[in-house]
């Protein structure tokens, strides 16, 4: 997978990919991540990306051109499955559409800044749209950051085991159930007996109704289809 993230703020993005995970996945192979500075698709001496608003209202647009020039330069060396706009009025992110989008090929994700991109950008440019969550950020590179975190996790062969992802929560609509390690006590505080039963359907079951509690418990809007 590759993925392209258009950005006026690289230094901003670039930490998330420098550790953990998200590094070793690069470093293995399974993805390459480029940062474009829109500021070096700009054509006046003030590497200007923005502008007022037609009409008035406060707050600055991005323009068209620039985004324009780095995109349609990036469609030239190759084909691009999406063009994702990240933005706090877009489709909210779940595990779901990262399942989706981890299964593609090469992919363009666009941060948004000031009070978001020229409306041309998106009718032409841009062919999904995602939001973190129901709050406005100072910019897309952190929404940039959480989704390639959630995408590039689930790349086959990026985590170590490669079951772990399955038995993460919302993998089935389900949140996941209570983990234990040692000490088996702790202060008193008990690990309950059923792991240390050594019957592994009995554990998966107890697993199955925890996890079903905890989502009727927190998470009820989960179970309803
Ligand atoms: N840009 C600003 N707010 C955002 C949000 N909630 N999700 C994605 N991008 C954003």
């Amino acid at each position: 997978m590759r993925i392209d993230i258009i950005t006026v703020l690289p230094e901003l993005l670039k930490s998330p990919f420098e550790a953990s995970i998200l590094k070793r996945a690069i470093e293995a192979g399974h993805v390459e991540v480029y940062f474009h500075n829109l500021r070096d698709y700009t054509t006046d001496n003030y590497k200007s990306v923005d502008d007022y608003q037609f009409g008035g209202g406060a707050g600055m647009v991005m323009m068209v051109e620039p985004i324009d020039k780095c995109i349609s330069g990036l469609k030239a060396e190759r084909d691009y499955d999406e063009v994702i706009y990240m933005t706090p009025d877009g489709e909210t992110l779940n595990q779901s559409i990262a399942n989706q989008l981890s299964l593609k090929g090469n992919i363009i994700i666009l941060c948004g800044h000031y009070k978001g991109v020229d409306q041309r950008v998106r009718d032409h440019f841009v062919t999904k749209e995602i939001s973190i969550g129901d709050y406005v950020l100072s910019g897309g590179e952190l929404g940039a950051a959480v989704l390639c975190d959630a995408v590039i996790r689930l790349i086959p062969g990026v985590l170590g085991n490669e079951t772990s992802a399955l038995t993460d929560s919302f993998q089935d609509d389900m949140l996941a159930p209570p983990i234990y390690t040692r000490p088996r006590d702790y202060k008193g505080w008990k690990v309950p007996d059923v792991l240390f039963s050594g019957n592994f359907p009995e554990i998966e079951k107890w697993r199955e109704e925890q996890a079903y509690q905890r989502t009727k418990e927190r998470r009820p809007d989960l179970l309803d289809d």
